[in-house]
C-alpha cells in the first residue's frame, strides 16, 4: 500500500497517537537529519517511526545495521516497516520504556534521538513517561531532535515541552519553519553531547 494511505489509515485508527495526517516530506526528514553523523558507538534512536518517512533518509546515513534502533508503538505499521527496511532494527514498544529498550538491544551510547512523537495529542501520563526516559539519554550525553508543528506550536502541551527542556538544557537551536511539510513544521535541537 502508498505510503501516504498507509499513514492516514493508521491516523484514522489512532488520531491522538499518531498526531499527523501525512508522513513527514523529505525537506522535514531533512532538517531532522542535520548534522547526524552516527556510528555503532554512537547510534541514532528513532522513536515513533510511523511509516518510514525519517527511516529511508536515515538509512543512507547510517553505517551499520548496529548504528540504529527504531522504536514504533504501532504493530501493524511495524510489520509492513520491517518488511520495507529489512535492513533496520525496529522493534514494536512505547517509547516510554525506551531507555530499557535500548539496553536490552546491547547496542551502543544513544547520541542521537530522533523523536517524531505527536506530544500536543498524547495523554499527559505518556509524555512525562516519554520525557523521563528522555531525559536519562540526555543525562548520558545526546543531541535530541524533535519536530512541532506550527499550527500547534503554542499549544500548552507544545510550550510545556519546550519549557521543561529550557529549563534543564538552555534553549533549543531552531530550524526556519519547514513549509514543504504537511503540516509545516519546526524542528527543535537540545544537545548535552
Ligand atoms: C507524527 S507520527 C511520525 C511518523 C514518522 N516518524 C514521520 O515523521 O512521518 C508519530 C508516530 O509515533 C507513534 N507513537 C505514538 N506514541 C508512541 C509511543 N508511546 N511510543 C512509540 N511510538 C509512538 C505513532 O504510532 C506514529 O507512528
Amino acid at each position: 500500500m502508498n505510503e501516504n494511505l498507509k499513514f492516514l489509515q493508521a491516523f484514522l485508527k489512532n488520531p491522538l497517537k499518531v498526531g499527523a495526517v501525512a508522513p513527514s516530506s523529505p525537506e522535514l526528514a531533512a532538517e531532522m537529519l542535520q548534522g547526524i553523523q552516527p556510528d555503532d558507538n554512537n547510534i541514532v534512536l528513532e522513536l515513533g517511526v510511523g511509516t518510514g518517512a525519517i527511516t529511508k533518509y536515515l538509512q543512507d546515513i547510517i553505517p551499520s545495521r548496529s548504528s540504529y534502533l527504531g522504536i514504533e508503538l504501532d504493530a501493524e505499521l511495524v510489520r509492513t516497516i520491517n518488511s520495507r527496511f529489512s535492513d533496520m532494527n525496529i522493534v514494536v514498544g512505547s517509547a516510554a520504556d525506551a531507555y530499557s529498550i535500548h539496553k536490552e538491544s546491547g547496542l551502543g551510547k544513544v547520541s542521537y534521538l530522533i523523536c517524531c512523537l505527536p506530544f500536543v495529542s498524547l495523554p499527559k501520563e505518556v509524555s512525562d513517561c516519554v520525557l523521563a526516559e528522555i531525559v536519562r539519554f540526555m543525562d548520558e550525553g545526546c543531541t535530541l531532535r524533535i519536530f512541532q508543528y506550527a499550527h500547534g506550536y503554542y499549544l500548552p502541551p507544545a510550550i510545556k515541552l519546550r519549557e521543561f527542556m529550557r529549563n534543564r538544557y538552555g534553549r533549543s537551536t531552531r530550524s526556519p519553519l519547514v513549509l514543504k511539510n504537511l503540516p509545516p513544521a519546526f524542528t527543535l535541537t537540545w544537545s548535552t553531547s
